[in-house]
């Protein structure tokens, strides 16, 4: 029933996250609060780093994409557990910086960066910037010789593959908003462009086929697909990349039903193809980046709700009624995304209700999930809501004037708050 390996049920009958009893955590810090198990974060970073290391060639490694989950603790924890980080603006950048993150070990993406976030980026060091496209590169090279800079640069394409995710992750097909396609030759066209700037040290490639992979059979695809373009590049122009970076991607289990990946196999899978391939075509092993994001964050958190009313419509539905909702979590509002759910009081009774999670927005839509299987809920009861740790905080919004919660962190077995919660003067801290 709990399907997080670092979820129990404590001798109170109450859920624990890593041991530490969440109605604990919820009368310390009051609710909403996203709770983060460090240590499960720490571990699942140190997965990707010790498979990447075994399995891929030298010099790979994964970039933590901060898009997931992005504060100054979270940019430490990647640090200190050797991982390299996925930035997209020059808030996430400045946020990385401010921790003390090495810039050397940052890359910057976006599809629409401003002047300000490249030179930023170029200014402070950072270790590769990921170009969307030929626009962009002539962009990137006027900044860094107008800062008497060279730009270390990846240009990012997208291989035409169809991972059959859910629509709003899906990025590996020709037609979007991301990256040069290179099915209809625009990609060969642009990187010869790229080689001829002077301020330019073209690295290598990057491509993200999408969110959500459950297995590794679109990533070999993708391998498939990026080798013989690496050849073709080469043979058009000489040119051999040293850097090949897959993305992100990696699926987690939102629900009970789902069976997480294993990701060191997948990994090992990867690695397998590409030296097939690479042998194949005579090319010398590229260094592998991966930019995982939720399958770092995403199970190790939880987020507690206090239920404010149940209400139940004759011939229709059960709403439970919280104290959160799409402003700390818009997934559901916005994707249909599933996550299950648990009564924090009595975690080890059965659920045996289908109840509506309702948030406190003045908005219909405003939900946290519908036919959600739950332990009968009372008013008072805290409601935990799980897999939350990616995608949640960093999409949350101050919506109808609601403070933001704060995030606490347990390591073994202490709890210490890593984010504040925002005060209603914050709310209306920028007000003139
Ligand atoms: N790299 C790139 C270039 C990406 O665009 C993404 C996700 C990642 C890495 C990390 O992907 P992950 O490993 O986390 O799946 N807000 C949506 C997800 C949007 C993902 C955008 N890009 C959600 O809540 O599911």
């Amino acid at each position: 029933m709990l399907h997080q390996k670092n979820l129990t049920v404590n001798a109170a009958g109450h859920l624990a996250v890593g041991g530490v009893d969440t109605l604990d955590l919820a009368r310390e810090y009051g609710t909403p609060l996203y709770v983060l198990d460090e240590d499960m974060v720490r571990e699942r970073m140190g997965l990707y780093v010790s498979a990447m290391g075994r399995y891929l060639p030298a010099g790979s490694g994964p970039y933590y994409a901060g898009k997931a989950l992005c504060c100054k603790a979270l940019c430490r924890m990647a640090k200190e557990e050797g991982m390299g980080l996925d930035a997209v603006s020059a808030g996430e950048l400045y946020t990385a910086l401010a921790a003390g993150f090495p810039p050397a070990d940052i890359c910057l993406h976006g599809n629409a960066k401003t002047e300000a976030d490249i030179r930023c980026a170029i200014a402070d060091r950072v270790g590769l910037i990921a170009a969307d496209g030929e626009e962009e590169l002539i962009r990137i090279d006027r900044i860094a010789g107008a800062l008497g800079a060279r730009a270390r640069v990846l240009l990012r394409v997208t291989p035409g593959i169809d991972p059959h995710t859910f629509a709003a992750v899906n990025t590996g097909v020709v037609d979007v908003k991301f990256g040069v396609p290179i099915p209809t030759g625009q990609a060969l066209a642009v990187t010869e462009r790229a080689l001829g700037l002077e301020n330019i040290d073209l690295a290598g490639f990057h491509c993200h086929i999408g969110s959500q992979i459950f297995d590794a059979g679109p990533f070999l695809l993708e391998v498939d697909v990026m080798t013989a373009f690496l050849a073709q590049v080469r043979e058009k122009t000489g040119y051999t990349a040293g850097i090949l970076d897959l993305g992100g991607g990696f699926a987690v289990a939102y629900e009970e039903a789902d069976a997480a990946p294993d990701c060191a196999g997948m990994i090992r899978a990867i690695g397998q193809r590409l030296e097939e391939r690479c042998q194949a075509y005579g090319y010398p092993a590229p260094a592998v980046l991966l930019e995982p994001g939720r399958g770092i964050v995403a199970a190790a958190g939880v987020t507690l709700y206090t239920v404010q009313n149940v209400k139940d419509v004759p011939g229709g539905r059960r709403y439970v009624a919280l104290d959160g909702g799409m402003g700390d979590n818009p997934r559901y509002a916005l994707y249909g995304a599933r996550h299950s759910a648990v009564v924090a009081d009595r975690a080890g009774e059965d659920k045996t209700c289908s109840v509506t999670l309702a948030g406190r927005c003045c908005e219909s839509g405003d939900l946290i999930g519908e036919d959600v299987a739950l332990q009968t809920p009372r008013t008072g009861d805290t409601v935990a809501v799980l897999t939350t740790g990616a995608y949640n905080y960093s999409m949350a919004s101050n919506y109808n004037r609601v403070p933001r919660p704060p995030i606490v962190a347990l390591r073994g077995g202490q709890a210490r708050l890593i984010v504040r919660r925002e005060t209603l003067e914050d709310v209306a801290a920028y007000d003139l």
